[in-house]
Parts: structure tokens; sequence; C-alpha cells
């Protein structure tokens, strides 16, 4: 099975397991997530889905679903009100204990704003995001305040980490994220105690957020290279 059909299996069941008629659904970012804004839209024309309504995290994933026809609001509609039935997204990478790191593609901020919000957080992934502990595969991606990038990073390394500002490709100068903000990745090596983190680094200024996940997922379903599909659960 190639890695696309291995993604599009977890992101299938998602869908088919948790979403159902009149939810209010959170839309995370990714390739992944992809697979499941398709079989949302395909269960609208069928028929299968009705009364949907979408809470996007970027605007990679909001552009993808109004392709595809399916209703966008906001966590202020007041139909949704701040609150969503699920949230569907992909990770980095994804420990045993189910906390994850996040912000491959620059969105975590809103992405942790709208997994908040909802009752279930459900993640899809392929079976590489999978690490006995986080920081194996992946450095931590930690939104920024421009003007705070050297007094962040001064910080990062007093704290251990190696940090590099996130660059663009196809634009000249550092990624910046749908808030207007820069991206630094921050590699501290394998991370023993990541809900400690996720606080720590919250706690400098100029971060507006950083990518660690601790204690959110409820379900995560990983598509396998063999065809399986395999999950954790809290
Ligand atoms: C974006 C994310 C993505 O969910 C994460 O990078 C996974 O992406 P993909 O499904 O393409 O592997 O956190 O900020």
């Amino acid at each position: 099975m190639s890695l696309e059909d291995a993604k599009k299996l977890a992101g299938n069941a998602a869908v088919d397991k948790h979403v159902a008629n009149g939810m209010r659904v959170g839309v995370g970012s990714g390739s992944t997530i992809e697979f499941s804004i398709q079989c949302i839209a395909n269960k609208l024309i069928t028929g299968d889905l009705k009364d949907i309504n979408c809470v996007c995290t970027s605007y990679q994933s909001t552009l993808s679903c109004q392709e595809h026809g399916i209703p966008v609001t906001t966590l202020d509609d007041p139909r949704v009100n701040g609150h969503l039935d699920v949230a569907i997204d992909g990770a980095d990478e994804v420990d045993a204990n189910l906390n994850l790191i996040k912000g491959g593609g620059g969105a975590h901020t809103q992405e942790k704003i709208i997994a908040s919000a909802a009752d279930q957080f459900i993640v899809v992934a392929d079976e590489r995001k999978r690490s006995m502990k986080l920081g194996e595969k992946w450095a931590i991606p930690i939104e920024i305040i421009p003007a705070s990038l050297n007094v962040v990073l001064k910080r990062l390394k007093a704290a251990g980490a190696e940090p590099v500002l996130r660059m663009a490709e196809k634009k000249m100068g550092p990624v910046v994220t749908d808030n207007g903000n820069f991206i630094v990745d921050a590699n501290f090596g394998i991370i023993n105690n990541p809900a400690d983190l996720e606080c720590k680094l919250n706690c400098i200024p100029g971060v507006v957020e950083n990518g660690l996940f601790c204690n959110m997922a409820t379900v995560v379903y990983f598509g396998m290279l063999d065809g399986s599909l395999d999950m954790l659960r809290k």
C-alpha cells in the first residue's frame, strides 16, 4: 500500500466513526486531513451526511472545504458559539500517551484553539508518525511575534534547544503564518516531560503558541503501510 493510501485509510476512518448528521466539525491542516475533507464531501453528496458545519484551522483547509462545497463557518458563529462536537487533524509525531507534535504546516495555533473547543479530538496519521517519545523525529514548531525573534532564540538556547527560524520556499525570507507571525523550530532532542515543556515554552514573552499538544487527543488512527488500520485511544 502507498503512503497516500495509508493516509486515506486514517482520514476516512475518522469521518466514518466520529462525524454524524448535524455536527459542528473542526478541520485540521496538512495532507492527511485532505482525505477526511474528501470523505465528508462525498458523504454530503450521497446524503450519508447532512447539516454539517466545519470550522477550519488554516487558509489551506478553508479553501479545500470551500472547493469541495462543504459549509465553512467560524468559532464565533452563534450556531457554534465556541463549541465543536469533534475536531479531526493530522500530526507530525505521536507518542504512546497520545501526546503530539504538530505545526509542520505552521498552523498549530489555530489547530490548538479548535482542538480545545471540541468534545473529541481525533488524530489521523500514517504509521511513520509514531514514536516512543516525542522529539525522536521532529523539532517543536513555535509561532512567535516577529519582533521577539532574538529574545525568543536566546531563551530557547538557554533552555537547551537548537532553534532555527523557518524559512519560506517560493518566497524570500521567513515563513509568515496565517496570523502574520514567524515560526521557530526548536530541537530539544528526546522530550521526557512534554506537558511541562508545553507550558514552559508558552511562558516565553513573544511566543504565541507551541506545537506540543499534550493530553488533548482522544483517539489516533494510524494508516499502516500493510493496509491495516491501527488505533490508540485514551
Ligand atoms: C500543520 C500540522 C499538520 O497536521 C501536520 O503537519 C501533519 O501533516 P500531514 O498530514 O501532511 O503529515 O500540524 O500545522
